[in-house]
């Protein structure tokens, strides 16, 4: 077959002005500096200046070089977003550049590797799951559906806790939460064999571990992470094969089941489904809400004032005659400011979880060079003075409205990040086809 002379010359041409173009684009950009940071200790990097209370510490090196910070981590660069601006920045502006999660060590085992929600790239596996978790779980009307669950075993909790004070036995809240909301999402077990599977993932999840910075001494796993993670793993896979052999239909596993295949061919597995409920479901949203709701009774508790200023909104509305419903909720506004401002105070998620780019790009006139994590620092978000007065104050009184307002009313995108943990608007709905972000 011959060959159209014209267009090989065009095809041709095309192709040396797309080279060129991405030449001059990625000179272009590798002339930005890289964002300010520490210049850390040769071989580890920064990673000694990080610690174990990372937020906090970041948020230390953040009030020195600035809201966008560049750091080496060990054999890996990991850019730093520590204020609201430079958050958007990352997640709005560039949302399809950091819309993918890096692969930590301590997530392979229990997220299968990584072919749940949480831990996945943005590829199309994460697209079905989440259209099937918007859909008949966490989106608008499939969260309505599942009332009567939540209604049921909340007030199974509470009866459990009255009997609990009646004995004059202390009441555990984060066990009688966590309980509650596993038992909410579809377990029915005995609440510490949960809860310790649930807290031995998330400290292991959640702690810097050298391997991931240092891959080539991973093998030795010097903290012990990820043998933790890999018998946390063995004992909730057991539960959950269990799980999906015995479940009583119809519920959210049919469901799955149902929506294995789409019309395009993508197909979700076994393996998706384990990880999806034990990496995703029971750990991203037990712990989370639980330790949510202890803070605000810790700050409650601390503050005699509010906790009598939400008894009497709650006996105004509500009464003493029968138990809360969601029904109520829009009603309770002080309520609801009390959990907006412990999200603020104490996000459960302080770095919420790493994105990462595999290109190099550019934002803010920075250069982020390719590979690099990206992480959130929400806990010095919530605390920026620029935005809050009084930023270390428990003061529900800012959400509510009318009320004294911060320096600079919430944006959409802070509103966003308190809105996730309601449950109600969860984050399915909320995001742009292409961003990520759980908060919103
Ligand atoms: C107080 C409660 C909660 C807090 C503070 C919280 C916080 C977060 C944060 C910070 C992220 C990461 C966002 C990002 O990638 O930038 C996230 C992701 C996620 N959360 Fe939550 N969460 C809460 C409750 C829940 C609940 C109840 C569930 C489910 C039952 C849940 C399921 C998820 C899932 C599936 C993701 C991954 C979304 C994705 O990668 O696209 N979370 N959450």
């Amino acid at each position: 077959m011959a060959i159209d002379p014209y267009l090989a010359a065009a095809a041709a041409l095309c192709l040396l002005l797309h080279l060129l173009l991405r030449g001059f684009l990625r000179r272009s950009t590798s002339r930005l500096p890289l964002p300010p940071g520490p210049r850390g200790f040769p071989i580890i990097g920064a990673l000694p200046l990080v610690g174990a209370k990372a937020h906090a510490n970041l948020a230390r090196l953040a009030k020195r070089y600035g809201p966008i910070m560049f750091l080496r981590l060990g054999s890996h660069g990991c850019v730093v977003a520590s204020n609201a601006d430079a958050a958007r920045a990352f997640l709005k502006t560039h949302d399809a550049q950091f819309a993918n999660r890096p692969d930590p060590l301590s997530a392979r085992d229990v997220s299968y590797q990584r072919q749940d929600l949480v831990m996945a790239d943005y590829n199309p596996t994460w697209k079905l799951l989440r259209k099937v978790c918007s859909l008949h779980m966490l989106g608008g009307k499939a969260f309505a559906g599942w009332a009567a669950v939540r209604r049921d075993e909340f007030g199974r909790m509470i009866r459990s806790m009255h009997g609990l004070a009646t004995k004059g036995e202390p009441v555990v809240l984060s066990d009688v939460l966590v309980c509650a909301l596993a038992n909410i999402l579809g377990m029915v077990l005995e609440s510490n064999k949960f809860k310790n599977i649930v807290l031995d993932m998330l400290t292991g999840g959640a702690q810097f571990n050298i391997g991931d910075f240092f891959p080539s001494i991973a093998w030795m796993d010097l903290q012990g992470i990820q043998a933790k993670m890999r018998s946390v793993h063995v004992r909730f896979d057991a539960m959950l094969t269990k799980l999906l052999q015995e479940h009583e239909a119809p519920d959210f596993i049919d469901k799955l089941m149902e929506n294995r295949v789409t019309e395009d061919g993508q197909t979700i597995t076994d393996v998706n489904i384990k990880a999806l409920i034990s990496q995703d479901l029971f750990t991203a949203g037990t712990d989370t809400s639980a330790v949510t709701v202890e803070w605000a009774m810790a700050e409650m508790l601390r503050n005699p004032a509010i906790l009598k200023r939400a008894q009497a909104e709650a006996d105004a509305v509500v009464g003493r005659d029968r138990l809360l419903e969601e029904s109520d909720l829009p009603k309770l506004a002080y309520l609801q400011a009390v959990c907006k401002e412990a999200l603020r105070l104490h996000p459960s998620t302080p770095l919420s979880l790493p994105h990462f780019s595999y290109e190099e790009c550019e934002v803010d006139n920075y250069r982020i060079p390719s590979n690099s994590r990206l992480l959130v620092n929400i806990w010095a978000i919530g605390r920026d003075p620029k935005v809050w007065a009084d930023p270390l104050v428990f003061d529900p009184d800012r959400f509510v409205a009318g009320g004294e307002e911060p320096i600079h009313p919430l944006r959409s995108w802070e509103k966003d990040l308190l809105r996730e943990a309601d449950g109600h608007d969860f984050l399915m709905e909320k995001r742009s086809s292409t961003w990520r972000r759980s908060t919103g």
